[in-house]
């Protein structure tokens, strides 16, 4: 019987480990949307190609980040790793004909990546591949004809890029093929680093700018311990970007909600120290983490069991992405070979 749930699709680049950012701003919805939809979520490989990266490392990160993705909750039937999918490629080259060079110049994204790279990189190698990123991840979404897409702020300008290759696509061949996926937020769409503040938790602008959902406790607590709290730039009677960061973390836990209440009431009364907001965020995250850490050990007991059982699901999966690049191709005139 065909599948009537409304579909969900989101991913997550294979570069290092899962950091608070990642699953507070993405995967913990990803946790919860599997009650209620059909959900495909990848490992996007052919993405961390984009940037200079070590060949050694890029097949293992691959299966690291999907056992941290299984280990917090998400189900192995519900994920792929987008190489083993090459149909994800194909429809990208399509869509590279259904958006402007332009749109793809004006993307945030591309313009801070490869000024990061131009800095970093001896060449200042910037490749096609990046730049092009926004239409792949396009395809990565539509292919599965996704209602919803769960990421974080920094996506947006991704999914209306999204939208406006769908719409164009479908004006093209005078039908409206592909439905204009929805983004959905958690709570928390855009977490900080604690090192700075004004910038979001990632992990290209290095170590000390992300907590790791996987780190050892004793770093999460330096981390924490170490949080910028007043950035200065603060108006009378606001709230800092640091100091919010941290009750976010604390909220978006689950965990220490009775302090997170008493320190909230605190600030309002002026009271509120920050040593104490810190070990309360300290603990909260070590509480949550703990949790996901045990089930990653259990995973990696045997970790050939997972690698099998996500061969098969990107195999499953795969069939719904094979369906949709043959009626785009029929639909756009190019060749199936059954036809
Ligand atoms: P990536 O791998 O950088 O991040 C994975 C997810 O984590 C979210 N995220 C954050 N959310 C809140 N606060 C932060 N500091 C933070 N840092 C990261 C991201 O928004 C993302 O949801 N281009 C994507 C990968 C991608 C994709 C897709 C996503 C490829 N194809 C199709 C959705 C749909 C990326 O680089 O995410």
């Amino acid at each position: 019987m065909e599948d009537q749930r409304k579909s969900v699709l989101s991913c997550m680049q294979p570069t290092g480990l899962m950091h608070l950012g990642n699953y507070f701003g993405a995967v913990l919805n990803w946790v919860e949307l599997q009650k209620d939809y059909r959900c495909f979520f990848g490992v996007v490989d052919y993405h961390a190609m984009t940037m200079p990266y070590n060949i050694q490392k890029l097949r293992n990160n691959s299966w690291d980040m999907i056992t941290d993705v299984v280990a917090v909750g998400v189900k192995p039937e519900n994920l792929f790793i987008q190489s083993l999918i090459p149909e994800h490629a194909e429809l990208g080259w399509i869509f590279n004909c259904f958006c402007s060079y332009g749109h793809l110049t004006r993307m945030t994204q591309f313009k801070d990546k490869s000024k990061n790279n131009e800095a970093s990189s001896k060449e200042g190698f910037i490749s096609a591949g990046l730049l092009d990123y926004p239409v792949l991840q396009a395809a990565d979404i539509l292919i599965y004809r996704a209602n919803y897409v769960p990421v974080g702020k920094d996506q947006d300008q991704h999914l209306e890029l999204t939208r406006s290759i769908a719409q164009r696509f479908n004006n093209t061949v005078g039908k409206e093929y592909f439905v204009l996926p929805e983004t959905l937020h958690t709570e928390t769409p855009k977490i900080k680093s604690t090192a700075d503040p004004s910038r979001k938790m990632s992990k290209s602008a290095g170590e000390k700018h992300f907590i790791g959902v996987f780190s050892d406790e004793a770093r999460i607590r330096k981390q924490i311990r170490s949080a910028v709290t007043d950035t200065g730039d603060t108006k009378p009677g606001e709230m800092s970007e640091g100091v919010e960061n941290l009750f976010q973390l604390i909220k978006a836990s689950g965990y220490k909600q009775n302090e997170y209440e008493q320190l909230q009431k605190d600030y309002s009364n002026g009271e509120l120290k920050y040593s104490d907001l810190k070990d309360v965020v300290a603990d909260a995250i070590v509480e949550m983490t703990n949790v996901f850490k045990e089930r990653k050990k259990e995973l990696l007991e045997d970790k050939r069991e997972l690698k099998y059982k996500i061969k098969q699901s990107s195999e499953e999966i795969r069939k719904v992405a094979q369906e949709t690049v043959k009626e785009v191709k029929d639909l756009v005139g190019l060749m199936n070979i059954k036809f």
